[in-house]
């Protein structure tokens, strides 16, 4: 949807499609876009909630001045997160409206002035501080690291209506509707997950802090800074990044694994024989060197059960392989089940850091862990076998 909607009284969706992006953060892939919402509240003193990616400013513009009364300016714009994605148009709207006042806390105020060399025309707001713009007040709350320090929610007192950024959003384009109860939810919630799990996933902690401090509002409509609006049903998403931010995981496997001339690749296939030997065949396969770990990271954050392979490489573990360890070593997922093998040629190094892996990461490690050299020998197959049949084993009794 490119045109301006309104998603309660006086308040109206602004932000814009981004549907050329190829990497968000210049890291993970958009196939199906992203939105960047961004909100207009039309009150006796008008209101913007967020900006958007610079190169889409002009597209915000036009709908603002759609939507605002006659002869009216922007007297406030609230940030509430200042990662350029939402804050990339601050200096372009001042050109537009010089009297405009720029709204957030303390941190946010700091970035104001590193990111825009922004001094001038601020107003700090700190928890449960409120603004008054007539018949709509606008309350803030901190969630600090949801995604970024500065992070906050504006919550308008009269509609009920949550201004969330980050929190609660996800990939793709919004495309028919922005509001969640006219899309194909099952459809987009992987994009959702996806985002969380690539984003927001690692400050998990502050996601479940963030959710307890809300507890208290009537929160009638969740608005934010991307992916769909929750009017019907705001705690359906809610519910999402409740559970996604304790680390709850369905039952299922991931079947991670690299290989360089098939000698791994004959261990995982035997892993995948004693999964099914189970009568169990929620796997979700990824080879290492075709899959993006965005999405790797998504059926990571979904499934229960981990299983991780690949051959040393350089006295080392292969490079993709080690690339997708450290992502999830720094997202710091907790409360899975792991199975680990690989191979060698000359050097072993492969499984030695896969052992660190799991020790760094806590999970729990299923036996036996497969190391061969070379080609696997029958018995080590059988390891193999023994392997898929344990981590399924462990994940229905977890
Ligand atoms: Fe959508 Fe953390 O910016």
């Amino acid at each position: 949807m490119d045109t301006v909607i309104q998603i309660a009284k006086d308040s109206f969706w602004v932000g814009a499609n981004d549907r050329e992006t190829d990497l968000f953060e210049a890291v993970w892939p958009l196939p199906q876009g992203v939105s960047y919402n961004a909100y207009l509240i039309a009150d006796k003193k008008t209101a913007l909630i967020d900006t958007v990616k610079n190169c889409y400013f002009e597209r915000y513009l036009e709908k603002i001045h759609d939507r605002l009364p006659q002869g009216k300016g922007i007297d406030y714009l609230v940030i509430n997160h200042m990662e350029p994605d939402h804050s990339g148009s601050i200096n372009l709207l001042r050109q537009v409206y010089p009297e405009m006042t720029v709204v957030g806390n303390k941190k946010t105020i700091h970035f104001l002035e590193k990111f825009y060399g922004i001094t001038e025309n601020t107003l700090i707001k700190d928890e449960g501080d409120e603004l008054s713009l007539g018949s709509h007040t606008l309350s803030f709350s901190l969630i600090p690291m949801v995604h970024w320090p500065e992070t906050m929610v504006t919550y308008d007192k009269s509609s009920g209506v949550l201004y969330t950024g980050d929190a609660f959003g996800g990939f793709g384009a919004l495309e028919g509707s922005i509001f969640a109860e006219e899309l194909d939810i099952p459809y987009i919630q992987t994009e959702i997950l996806r985002y969380f799990s690539n984003i927001v996933g690692k400050y998990s902690p502050m996601v479940q802090r963030a959710l307890k401090k809300l507890q208290g509002l009537n929160i009638a409509t969740i608005a934010p800074s991307h992916g769909p609006v929750w009017r019907k049903n705001p705690t359906q998403i809610i519910d999402l990044y409740d559970r996604w931010s304790r680390y709850e995981a369905e039952e299922g496997i991931v079947l991670i694994y690299g290989s360089m001339y098939g000698n791994t690749l004959k261990l995982k296939e035997e892993i995948d024989r004693g999964i099914v030997a189970r009568k169990f065949s929620t796997i979700r396969t990824h080879d290492i060197s075709r899959s993006h770990p965005s999405y790797i990271l998504t059926d990571v954050w979904r499934y229960k059960g981990i299983i991780i392979g690949a051959p040393t490489y350089n006295t080392g573990l292969f490079p993709p392989m080690d690339y997708l360890l450290r992502l999830l070593e720094n997202k710091k997922l907790k409360n899975r089940v792991l199975g680990i093998f690989g191979s060698y040629a000359w050097s072993g190094g492969a499984v030695k850091r896969l052992r660190g892996f799991a020790d760094n990461m806590s999970w729990h490690t299923v036996e036996p862990v497969v190391e061969v050299q070379g080609n696997p020998s029958p018995d080590e197959l059988h390891k193999g076998y023994k392997l898929g049949r344990n981590v399924t084993d462990a994940i229905k009794n977890a």
